[in-house]
Protein backbone atom coordinates (compact mmCIF):
# COMPACT_ATOMS: atom_id res chain seq x y z
CA UNK A 1 0.00 0.00 0.00
CA UNK A 2 1.48 3.14 -0.85
CA UNK A 3 0.13 7.08 0.09
CA UNK A 4 1.97 10.64 0.04
CA UNK A 5 1.53 11.43 3.97
CA UNK A 6 1.04 8.15 6.13
CA UNK A 7 -0.35 8.95 9.36
CA UNK A 8 -0.28 6.92 12.56
CA UNK A 9 -3.73 7.71 15.02
CA UNK A 10 -6.93 8.66 14.36
CA UNK A 11 -7.48 11.18 17.43
CA UNK A 12 -8.16 14.90 16.75
CA UNK A 13 -4.45 15.43 14.85
CA UNK A 14 -4.83 12.93 12.81
CA UNK A 15 -8.08 13.20 11.66
CA UNK A 16 -7.47 16.74 11.50
CA UNK A 17 -4.02 16.43 9.32
CA UNK A 18 -6.15 13.38 7.11
CA UNK A 19 -8.68 16.62 6.51
CA UNK A 20 -6.53 19.58 5.91
CA UNK A 21 -4.59 17.78 3.07
CA UNK A 22 -7.43 16.54 1.54
CA UNK A 23 -8.45 20.07 1.21
CA UNK A 24 -5.01 20.66 -0.30
CA UNK A 25 -5.11 17.67 -2.74
CA UNK A 26 -2.74 15.56 -0.76
CA UNK A 27 -3.70 11.74 -0.10
CA UNK A 28 -3.30 10.19 2.98
CA UNK A 29 -3.81 7.11 5.22
CA UNK A 30 -4.66 7.40 8.63
CA UNK A 31 -3.76 3.70 10.99
CA UNK A 32 -5.83 3.25 14.12
CA UNK A 33 -5.37 0.74 16.22
CA UNK A 34 -7.97 0.90 18.29
CA UNK A 35 -11.99 0.40 16.70
CA UNK A 36 -14.22 2.71 15.33
CA UNK A 37 -16.60 2.85 18.06
CA UNK A 38 -14.14 2.96 20.91
CA UNK A 39 -12.50 6.46 19.01
CA UNK A 40 -16.28 7.58 19.01
CA UNK A 41 -17.02 6.72 22.27
CA UNK A 42 -13.63 7.85 24.30
CA UNK A 43 -15.15 10.41 26.91
CA UNK A 44 -12.06 13.23 27.13
CA UNK A 45 -11.65 16.88 26.44
CA UNK A 46 -14.82 19.06 25.81
CA UNK A 47 -13.55 23.00 25.46
CA UNK A 48 -12.08 24.60 22.36
CA UNK A 49 -10.60 27.76 21.70
CA UNK A 50 -11.88 30.03 19.81
CA UNK A 51 -9.25 29.62 17.02
CA UNK A 52 -9.79 25.56 17.29
CA UNK A 53 -13.39 26.62 16.20
CA UNK A 54 -12.55 28.77 13.53
CA UNK A 55 -10.39 26.23 12.42
CA UNK A 56 -12.85 23.14 12.35
CA UNK A 57 -15.37 25.57 10.78
CA UNK A 58 -12.85 27.33 8.15
CA UNK A 59 -11.96 23.05 6.79
CA UNK A 60 -15.94 22.84 6.33
CA UNK A 61 -16.50 20.85 9.57
CA UNK A 62 -18.05 22.89 11.51
CA UNK A 63 -22.06 22.70 10.65
CA UNK A 64 -22.70 20.25 14.15
CA UNK A 65 -20.55 21.88 16.04
CA UNK A 66 -22.42 25.24 14.86
CA UNK A 67 -25.18 23.69 16.12
CA UNK A 68 -24.76 21.75 19.48
CA UNK A 69 -21.72 23.48 20.62
CA UNK A 70 -22.22 25.94 23.69
CA UNK A 71 -20.23 29.31 23.62
CA UNK A 72 -19.69 30.46 26.54
CA UNK A 73 -18.32 33.87 27.72
CA UNK A 74 -16.77 33.71 30.75
CA UNK A 75 -15.85 30.58 33.69
CA UNK A 76 -16.51 30.96 37.63
CA UNK A 77 -13.51 30.90 39.96
CA UNK A 78 -14.77 29.76 43.62
CA UNK A 79 -12.52 29.60 47.01
CA UNK A 80 -13.37 30.56 50.01
CA UNK A 81 -16.45 30.12 49.86
CA UNK A 82 -16.93 32.92 47.40
CA UNK A 83 -17.25 32.45 43.37
CA UNK A 84 -16.25 35.09 41.24
CA UNK A 85 -16.46 35.41 37.60
CA UNK A 86 -13.76 35.57 34.91
CA UNK A 87 -15.38 37.52 31.84
CA UNK A 88 -13.52 36.17 29.51
CA UNK A 89 -15.42 37.90 26.44
CA UNK A 90 -15.44 41.36 28.13
CA UNK A 91 -11.83 40.93 28.68
CA UNK A 92 -10.68 39.69 25.20
CA UNK A 93 -13.52 39.89 22.78
CA UNK A 94 -13.24 35.87 22.24
CA UNK A 95 -14.99 32.97 23.67
CA UNK A 96 -14.34 28.93 23.71
CA UNK A 97 -17.15 26.69 23.00
CA UNK A 98 -17.93 23.58 24.80
CA UNK A 99 -18.42 20.64 22.36
CA UNK A 100 -16.78 16.84 23.17
CA UNK A 101 -13.44 15.35 22.02
CA UNK A 102 -15.32 12.28 20.80
CA UNK A 103 -18.02 14.77 18.74
CA UNK A 104 -14.88 16.37 17.12
CA UNK A 105 -13.86 13.15 15.95
CA UNK A 106 -17.18 11.84 14.98
CA UNK A 107 -17.17 14.98 12.60
CA UNK A 108 -13.71 14.55 11.46
CA UNK A 109 -14.09 10.23 10.71
CA UNK A 110 -17.68 11.56 8.81
CA UNK A 111 -16.05 13.90 6.30
CA UNK A 112 -13.11 11.62 5.70
CA UNK A 113 -15.02 8.90 4.84
CA UNK A 114 -17.86 10.94 2.93
CA UNK A 115 -15.01 12.27 1.08
CA UNK A 116 -13.54 8.47 0.62
CA UNK A 117 -10.62 9.08 2.70
CA UNK A 118 -8.92 6.08 3.69
CA UNK A 119 -8.76 4.97 7.93
CA UNK A 120 -7.94 1.85 8.46
CA UNK A 121 -9.25 1.05 12.13
CA UNK A 122 -7.80 -1.75 14.07
CA UNK A 123 -4.35 -1.39 12.56
CA UNK A 124 -1.53 -1.04 14.75
CA UNK A 125 1.55 0.38 13.73
CA UNK A 126 4.20 -1.51 15.27
CA UNK A 127 7.49 0.13 13.40
CA UNK A 128 8.24 2.78 11.46
CA UNK A 129 11.66 2.54 9.07
CA UNK A 130 13.26 4.61 6.46
CA UNK A 131 12.63 7.75 8.22
CA UNK A 132 15.72 9.29 7.04
CA UNK A 133 14.88 8.14 3.13
CA UNK A 134 12.83 9.52 0.45
CA UNK A 135 10.30 6.93 1.21
CA UNK A 136 9.51 5.78 4.70
CA UNK A 137 7.60 3.21 5.60
CA UNK A 138 4.99 1.93 8.34
CA UNK A 139 4.71 -1.04 9.23
CA UNK A 140 1.27 -2.51 11.07
CA UNK A 141 -0.85 -5.27 12.35
CA UNK A 142 -3.96 -5.82 10.95
CA UNK A 143 -6.56 -8.98 11.48
CA UNK A 144 -3.29 -10.62 12.63
CA UNK A 145 -1.23 -9.89 9.49
CA UNK A 146 1.97 -7.88 9.03
CA UNK A 147 1.15 -5.11 6.27
CA UNK A 148 3.39 -1.75 5.27
CA UNK A 149 2.34 1.69 4.47
CA UNK A 150 4.73 3.31 2.13
CA UNK A 151 4.61 6.89 2.12
CA UNK A 152 6.50 10.45 1.51
CA UNK A 153 6.32 11.44 5.19
CA UNK A 154 5.14 9.69 8.21
CA UNK A 155 3.10 11.99 10.82
CA UNK A 156 3.08 11.21 14.36
CA UNK A 157 -0.41 11.42 15.61
CA UNK A 158 -0.40 8.28 17.95
CA UNK A 159 -0.72 10.02 21.44
CA UNK A 160 1.56 9.71 24.47
CA UNK A 161 1.54 5.66 24.14
CA UNK A 162 2.04 5.59 20.39
CA UNK A 163 5.19 4.12 18.45
CA UNK A 164 6.28 7.02 16.30
CA UNK A 165 8.28 9.58 19.33
CA UNK A 166 10.04 6.06 20.21
CA UNK A 167 11.51 5.68 16.27
CA UNK A 168 13.77 8.64 16.37
CA UNK A 169 17.46 7.59 17.55
CA UNK A 170 18.92 7.92 20.60
CA UNK A 171 20.05 11.09 21.59
CA UNK A 172 17.89 13.40 18.87
CA UNK A 173 14.99 14.01 21.47
CA UNK A 174 15.21 16.30 24.29
CA UNK A 175 12.34 15.37 26.79
CA UNK A 176 10.92 18.48 29.57
CA UNK A 177 8.74 16.85 32.02
CA UNK A 178 6.96 17.16 35.04
CA UNK A 179 4.70 14.85 36.77
CA UNK A 180 2.25 16.07 39.57
CA UNK A 181 1.24 14.24 42.87
CA UNK A 182 -2.24 13.79 41.70
CA UNK A 183 -5.13 12.50 39.40
CA UNK A 184 -8.54 13.58 38.14
CA UNK A 185 -11.02 11.44 38.35
CA UNK A 186 -13.67 12.53 35.98
CA UNK A 187 -17.35 11.14 35.30
CA UNK A 188 -19.92 11.69 32.92
CA UNK A 189 -23.07 12.29 34.68
CA UNK A 190 -27.28 11.97 33.42
CA UNK A 191 -27.73 15.07 35.39
CA UNK A 192 -28.84 18.53 33.78
CA UNK A 193 -25.88 21.10 34.88
CA UNK A 194 -26.55 23.63 37.87
CA UNK A 195 -24.31 25.83 35.93
CA UNK A 196 -23.94 27.99 33.29
CA UNK A 197 -20.43 28.67 33.14
CA UNK A 198 -17.38 26.17 34.06
CA UNK A 199 -16.79 26.43 37.66
CA UNK A 200 -13.05 25.73 38.70
CA UNK A 201 -12.61 25.05 42.58
CA UNK A 202 -10.09 25.59 44.90
CA UNK A 203 -11.19 23.56 48.15
CA UNK A 204 -8.75 22.22 51.06
CA UNK A 205 -9.87 18.80 50.11
CA UNK A 206 -8.53 19.56 46.41
CA UNK A 207 -9.55 21.04 43.29
CA UNK A 208 -13.02 19.99 41.57
CA UNK A 209 -14.29 21.19 38.25
CA UNK A 210 -17.69 20.95 37.22
CA UNK A 211 -18.50 21.05 33.31
CA UNK A 212 -20.62 20.40 30.94
CA UNK A 213 -21.97 18.29 27.54
CA UNK A 214 -25.44 19.26 27.37
CA UNK A 215 -28.26 20.58 28.93
CA UNK A 216 -29.06 16.79 30.43
CA UNK A 217 -25.59 16.18 30.69
CA UNK A 218 -23.17 17.09 33.73
CA UNK A 219 -19.19 16.53 33.00
CA UNK A 220 -17.10 17.10 36.49
CA UNK A 221 -13.68 16.01 38.03
CA UNK A 222 -12.43 15.71 41.28
CA UNK A 223 -8.94 15.93 42.13
CA UNK A 224 -7.61 12.56 43.55
CA UNK A 225 -4.43 10.76 44.51
CA UNK A 226 -2.20 9.19 41.73
CA UNK A 227 -2.52 5.74 42.41
CA UNK A 228 -5.90 6.13 43.18
CA UNK A 229 -8.15 2.79 42.52
CA UNK A 230 -11.57 3.61 40.87
CA UNK A 231 -12.99 0.67 42.59
CA UNK A 232 -12.57 2.72 45.92
CA UNK A 233 -14.75 5.48 44.11
CA UNK A 234 -18.72 4.52 44.12
CA UNK A 235 -21.04 6.79 42.67
CA UNK A 236 -22.36 8.01 46.62
CA UNK A 237 -18.54 8.62 47.59
CA UNK A 238 -18.19 10.69 44.24
CA UNK A 239 -21.24 12.97 44.79
CA UNK A 240 -20.56 13.32 48.58
CA UNK A 241 -16.96 14.57 47.18
CA UNK A 242 -18.08 16.83 44.47
CA UNK A 243 -20.89 18.46 47.06
CA UNK A 244 -17.62 19.39 49.96
CA UNK A 245 -16.20 20.52 47.53
CA UNK A 246 -18.50 22.25 45.26
CA UNK A 247 -21.63 23.37 47.26
CA UNK A 248 -19.42 26.19 49.03
CA UNK A 249 -21.62 29.10 47.95
CA UNK A 250 -24.87 30.03 50.29
CA UNK A 251 -27.65 29.01 48.10
CA UNK A 252 -25.93 26.95 45.19
CA UNK A 253 -26.68 23.14 44.55
CA UNK A 254 -25.45 20.59 42.61
CA UNK A 255 -27.88 18.33 40.28
CA UNK A 256 -27.17 14.60 40.97
CA UNK A 257 -27.72 12.02 38.42
CA UNK A 258 -26.67 8.39 37.10
CA UNK A 259 -23.07 7.94 36.55
CA UNK A 260 -22.16 7.33 32.85
CA UNK A 261 -18.60 6.70 32.88
CA UNK A 262 -15.82 7.41 35.55
CA UNK A 263 -12.10 7.00 34.95
CA UNK A 264 -8.47 8.47 36.48
CA UNK A 265 -6.29 10.42 34.39
CA UNK A 266 -2.59 11.17 35.52
CA UNK A 267 -1.07 14.73 36.02
CA UNK A 268 1.69 14.79 33.57
CA UNK A 269 3.93 18.17 32.06
CA UNK A 270 5.72 16.85 29.10
CA UNK A 271 7.40 18.03 26.10
CA UNK A 272 9.47 16.66 23.42
CA UNK A 273 11.98 18.48 21.03
CA UNK A 274 12.27 18.66 18.00
CA UNK A 275 8.96 18.00 17.06
CA UNK A 276 10.57 16.46 13.72
CA UNK A 277 13.17 13.99 12.65
CA UNK A 278 13.88 13.93 9.02
CA UNK A 279 10.53 12.84 7.56
CA UNK A 280 8.65 12.27 10.64
CA UNK A 281 6.87 15.25 12.03
CA UNK A 282 4.98 14.39 15.24
CA UNK A 283 2.24 16.52 16.22
CA UNK A 284 -0.24 16.68 19.57
CA UNK A 285 -0.53 14.38 22.44
CA UNK A 286 2.45 12.23 21.27
CA UNK A 287 5.38 14.59 21.60
CA UNK A 288 3.52 17.35 24.55
CA UNK A 289 1.09 16.77 27.48
CA UNK A 290 -0.41 19.58 29.73
CA UNK A 291 -2.11 18.88 33.06
CA UNK A 292 -6.01 19.24 31.59
CA UNK A 293 -6.53 21.94 33.68
CA UNK A 294 -6.14 24.62 31.09
CA UNK A 295 -7.90 22.83 29.05
CA UNK A 296 -5.58 22.81 26.16
CA UNK A 297 -4.16 19.63 24.73
CA UNK A 298 -7.02 18.80 22.18
CA UNK A 299 -6.55 22.64 21.22
CA UNK A 300 -2.71 22.17 20.55
CA UNK A 301 -3.08 19.23 18.46
CA UNK A 302 -5.43 20.94 16.27
CA UNK A 303 -2.90 24.13 16.46
CA UNK A 304 -0.03 21.85 15.57
CA UNK A 305 -1.73 19.81 12.11
CA UNK A 306 -2.92 23.26 10.72
CA UNK A 307 1.04 24.16 10.49
CA UNK A 308 2.05 20.76 9.59
CA UNK A 309 -1.25 20.80 6.86
CA UNK A 310 -0.10 24.00 5.15
CA UNK A 311 3.83 23.11 5.75
CA UNK A 312 2.71 20.02 3.36
CA UNK A 313 0.89 21.90 1.33
CA UNK A 314 4.04 24.23 0.36
CA UNK A 315 5.88 21.02 -0.07
CA UNK A 316 3.86 19.28 -2.76
CA UNK A 317 2.50 22.52 -4.48
CA UNK A 318 5.95 24.24 -4.66
CA UNK A 319 8.45 21.91 -3.27
CA UNK A 320 8.66 24.67 -1.10
CA UNK A 321 10.92 23.26 2.41
CA UNK A 322 10.88 26.04 4.58
CA UNK A 323 7.62 25.68 6.33
CA UNK A 324 8.52 21.76 6.79
CA UNK A 325 11.47 23.14 8.42
CA UNK A 326 9.89 25.43 10.15
CA UNK A 327 7.77 23.32 11.99
CA UNK A 328 8.88 22.45 15.20
CA UNK A 329 9.79 26.11 16.41
CA UNK A 330 6.81 27.57 15.25
CA UNK A 331 4.69 24.86 16.80
CA UNK A 332 6.65 24.42 20.02
CA UNK A 333 6.61 28.34 20.60
CA UNK A 334 2.48 27.84 21.06
CA UNK A 335 3.32 24.77 22.95
CA UNK A 336 5.21 26.78 25.38
CA UNK A 337 2.71 29.23 25.74
CA UNK A 338 0.25 26.48 27.07
CA UNK A 339 2.75 24.39 29.02
CA UNK A 340 3.09 27.78 31.14
CA UNK A 341 -0.46 28.14 31.73
CA UNK A 342 -1.49 24.37 32.10
CA UNK A 343 1.32 24.63 34.96
CA UNK A 344 0.14 27.96 36.34
CA UNK A 345 -3.90 27.36 36.57
CA UNK A 346 -2.73 23.65 38.17
CA UNK A 347 -1.06 25.22 40.81
CA UNK A 348 -2.92 27.78 41.44
CA UNK A 349 -6.42 25.45 42.23
CA UNK A 350 -5.24 22.06 43.03
CA UNK A 351 -3.74 20.92 46.93
CA UNK A 352 -0.09 20.51 46.19
CA UNK A 353 1.45 18.89 49.17
CA UNK A 354 -0.25 18.25 52.06
CA UNK A 355 -0.07 20.68 55.09
CA UNK A 356 2.11 23.19 52.99
CA UNK A 357 0.86 26.29 54.60
CA UNK A 358 3.04 28.27 52.93
CA UNK A 359 1.87 26.99 49.35
CA UNK A 360 -1.97 27.44 50.56
CA UNK A 361 -0.97 30.82 51.07
CA UNK A 362 0.55 31.46 47.73
CA UNK A 363 -2.13 30.10 46.19
CA UNK A 364 -4.68 32.49 48.33
CA UNK A 365 -2.96 35.71 46.65
CA UNK A 366 -3.01 34.27 43.81
CA UNK A 367 -6.46 33.55 43.27
CA UNK A 368 -7.46 37.19 44.82
CA UNK A 369 -5.17 39.14 42.86
CA UNK A 370 -6.58 36.97 39.66
CA UNK A 371 -10.70 38.32 40.86
CA UNK A 372 -8.82 42.06 41.73
CA UNK A 373 -7.00 43.08 38.98
CA UNK A 374 -8.14 43.29 35.69
CA UNK A 375 -4.71 43.06 33.97
CA UNK A 376 -4.39 39.59 36.29
CA UNK A 377 -7.65 38.42 34.71
CA UNK A 378 -7.18 39.38 31.30
CA UNK A 379 -3.65 37.21 31.25
CA UNK A 380 -6.08 34.21 32.41
CA UNK A 381 -8.80 34.80 29.75
CA UNK A 382 -6.34 35.52 26.73
CA UNK A 383 -4.80 32.25 27.65
CA UNK A 384 -7.55 30.09 28.15
CA UNK A 385 -9.51 31.51 25.29
CA UNK A 386 -6.72 30.44 23.00
CA UNK A 387 -4.00 33.47 21.79
CA UNK A 388 -4.17 34.01 18.16
CA UNK A 389 -0.41 34.54 17.59
CA UNK A 390 2.23 33.48 20.73
P1 LIG B 1 -5.12 11.08 20.95
O1 LIG B 1 -6.46 11.70 21.03
O2 LIG B 1 -4.53 10.41 22.08
O3 LIG B 1 -5.08 10.20 19.63
C1 LIG B 1 -4.04 9.29 19.35
C2 LIG B 1 -4.61 8.10 18.62
O4 LIG B 1 -3.56 7.24 18.23
C3 LIG B 1 -5.55 7.27 19.48
O5 LIG B 1 -6.78 7.09 18.81
C4 LIG B 1 -4.81 5.96 19.69
O6 LIG B 1 -5.68 4.86 19.81
C5 LIG B 1 -3.96 5.91 18.43
N1 LIG B 1 -2.74 5.09 18.52
C6 LIG B 1 -1.86 5.00 19.55
N2 LIG B 1 -0.85 4.16 19.25
C7 LIG B 1 -1.08 3.70 17.99
C8 LIG B 1 -0.41 2.79 17.12
N3 LIG B 1 0.72 2.20 17.49
N4 LIG B 1 -0.94 2.54 15.90
C9 LIG B 1 -2.10 3.15 15.51
N5 LIG B 1 -2.79 4.01 16.30
C10 LIG B 1 -2.28 4.29 17.51
N6 LIG B 1 -7.76 18.98 25.91
C11 LIG B 1 -8.39 20.17 25.62
O7 LIG B 1 -8.00 20.85 24.66
N7 LIG B 1 -9.45 20.64 26.35
C12 LIG B 1 -9.93 19.94 27.41
O8 LIG B 1 -10.94 20.37 27.99
C13 LIG B 1 -9.25 18.71 27.78
N8 LIG B 1 -9.69 17.96 28.84
C14 LIG B 1 -9.18 16.70 29.01
C15 LIG B 1 -9.73 15.92 30.02
C16 LIG B 1 -9.25 14.63 30.21
C17 LIG B 1 -9.85 13.81 31.30
C18 LIG B 1 -8.21 14.12 29.37
C19 LIG B 1 -7.71 12.69 29.54
C20 LIG B 1 -7.66 14.89 28.39
C21 LIG B 1 -8.13 16.18 28.19
N9 LIG B 1 -7.61 17.01 27.19
C22 LIG B 1 -8.17 18.24 26.96
C23 LIG B 1 -6.51 16.53 26.35
C24 LIG B 1 -6.96 15.96 25.00
O9 LIG B 1 -7.91 14.95 25.20
C25 LIG B 1 -5.73 15.42 24.24
O10 LIG B 1 -4.73 16.40 24.26
C26 LIG B 1 -6.07 15.03 22.79
O11 LIG B 1 -6.75 13.82 22.76
C27 LIG B 1 -4.81 14.93 21.92
O12 LIG B 1 -5.16 14.50 20.62
P2 LIG B 1 -4.17 13.61 19.76
O13 LIG B 1 -4.86 13.40 18.45
O14 LIG B 1 -2.83 14.20 19.79
O15 LIG B 1 -4.02 12.26 20.56
C1 LIG C 1 -13.25 20.08 30.55
C2 LIG C 1 -12.00 19.53 30.68
C3 LIG C 1 -10.97 20.31 31.14
O1 LIG C 1 -9.73 19.80 31.26
C4 LIG C 1 -11.17 21.64 31.49
O2 LIG C 1 -10.14 22.38 31.95
C5 LIG C 1 -12.42 22.19 31.35
C6 LIG C 1 -13.47 21.39 30.88
C7 LIG C 1 -14.36 19.23 30.04
O3 LIG C 1 -14.13 18.04 29.82
O4 LIG C 1 -15.48 19.74 29.88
Amino acid sequence: MRTQVGIVGAGPAGLMLSHLLHLHGIESVVLECRSREYVEHRVRAGVLEQGSVDLLRRAGVGERLQREGMRHEGIELRFDGESHRVPMTELTGRAITVYGQQEVVKDLIAARLAAGGSILFEAEAVRLAGLDSDSPVIHFRRDGRDEQLECDFVAGCDGFHGVSRGAVPDGVLRTYERTYPFAWLGVLAAAPPAVDELVYANHERGFALYSLRSPEISRLYLQVAPDEDIAAWPDERIWAELRTRLETVAGWSLNEGPILEKSITPMRSFVVEPMQWERLFLAGDAVHIVPPTGAKGMNLALADVALLGDAFAAWYAQHRTDLLEDYSAAALRRVWRAQHFSWWMTSMLHRLEKDDPYETKLQAATLRYVVASPAYATSLAENYVGLPEV
